[in-house]
């Protein structure tokens, strides 16, 4: 199958993403033919510095290729390396109804949370829609949050093919069974613009500091608790062994337990688990040409496909001809 999704480089990936949606973009690589890229496009309708954003461009590409991206197999590339998208964004504007993406609850998300109410940010999911369907994407694995977008990019395929032919592939399915939402440090989802994250490669004392102020609730230690309510349980599934989780859900239930000590072990195992990737990640820093050097082999890679289809497009509208 063709695997497709973006991530936008607006900050350091922490926890919620990696368990929420890198890990099982990851794992699609082994069996599919996955497309994976940094929406560096996306990511100026927030108006970043340019400073910021080019160093986030970098840092999510040293994340990625540090956590598992496989950039043999996988075709990994900056969005904006491959400036077809815009053009085929432009085709399918002209066919995109106003109503479509008025109804769109990401603009009036992102500008509740005081983004600038600019024209690119009402226009964002054309371009994702373009993102997908240049790639002739069968499967985007994204999060819940990210579903109405898909269906845009659905609507606007239909839309595109009625009026025009057979041009473009419809995403066939899309939402990552989800895992639930991994929660922050204050019980919220997980999220950089909320402050309360915890970033996948800060240094390993401030994880563990992170981790011992979790938001808990004030049952003494000797009064039992309940772990679907916890927020360091909650974190612990995502890292334990089952057995391990079934002991710790005991010693919740039987009382006796105090919260420092699931917080510690919770940190433990989170600095464990990613321990090796914090190396490999050393080494990627330490060599940047190389992973710029990836980057453009895979926009390279993208651009083959994404010309095509874009000609395609293009011949039928009736431009070029
Ligand atoms: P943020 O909320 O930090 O800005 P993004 O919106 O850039 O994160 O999310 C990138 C991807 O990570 C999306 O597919 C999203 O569904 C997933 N994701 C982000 N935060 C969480 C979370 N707390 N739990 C699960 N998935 C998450
Ligand atoms: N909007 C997505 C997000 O914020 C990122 C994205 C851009 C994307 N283009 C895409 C995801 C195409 C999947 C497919 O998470």
């Amino acid at each position: 199958m063709r695997v497709l999704s973006g991530i936008q480089p607006s900050g350091r990936l922490h926890i919620g993403n990696f368990f929420g949606a890198m890990s099982h973009q990851l794992k699609l690589q082994a069996e599919n033919e996955c497309f994976y890229f940094i929406a560096d496009y996306h990511a100026l309708t927030s108006n970043p510095s340019p400073d910021e954003i080019a160093q986030n461009i970098l840092d999510v590409a040293i994340d990625y290729i540090a956590l598992g991206l496989d950039t043999d197999k996988t075709v990994f590339w900056r969005q904006s390396d491959v400036p077809e998208v815009t053009e085929l964004t432009w085709l399918l504007s002209c066919i995109t109804p106003m109503g479509l993406l008025q109804r769109c609850t990401s603009y009036k998300d992102k500008v509740s949370q005081g983004f600038s109410p600019n024209h690119g940010l009402f226009a964002y999911p054309v371009l994702q829609a373009a993102d997908i369907l240049i790639f002739n994407s069968e499967i985007v694995p994204v999060g819940a949050d990210q579903k109405q977008h898909i269906e845009v990019a659905r609507d606007i395929a239909i839309k595109f093919n009625s009026t025009y032919g057979e041009i473009l592939t419809l995403p066939e399915d899309y939402i990552i069974e989800s895992v639930a939402v991994v929660p922050g440090l204050d019980g919220r989802k997980m999220s950089k613009s909320y402050g309360n994250a915890i970033e996948i490669f800060e240094p390993e004392d401030s994880i563990e500091k992170k981790i011992m102020r979790i938001v808990t609730d004030s049952t003494s230690v000797e009064e039992p608790k309940d772990p679907d309510k916890c927020n360091v349980f909650a974190l612990l599934k995502l890292l334990a062994s089952p057995d391990e989780l079934a002991e710790w859900e005991n010693r919740y239930r039987s009382g006796g337990m105090g919260y420092g000590q699931v917080k510690k072990r919770l940190a433990e195992l989170m600095i464990e688990y990613f321990r090796p990737f914090r190396k490999k990640r050393t080494e990627l820093e330490n060599n940047i040409d190389y992973v710029k050097k990836m980057l453009a082999d895979g926009a390279r890679r993208a651009k083959a496909v994404a010309a095509e289809t874009l000609a395609r497009a293009r011949n039928a509208v009736g431009l070029g001809r």
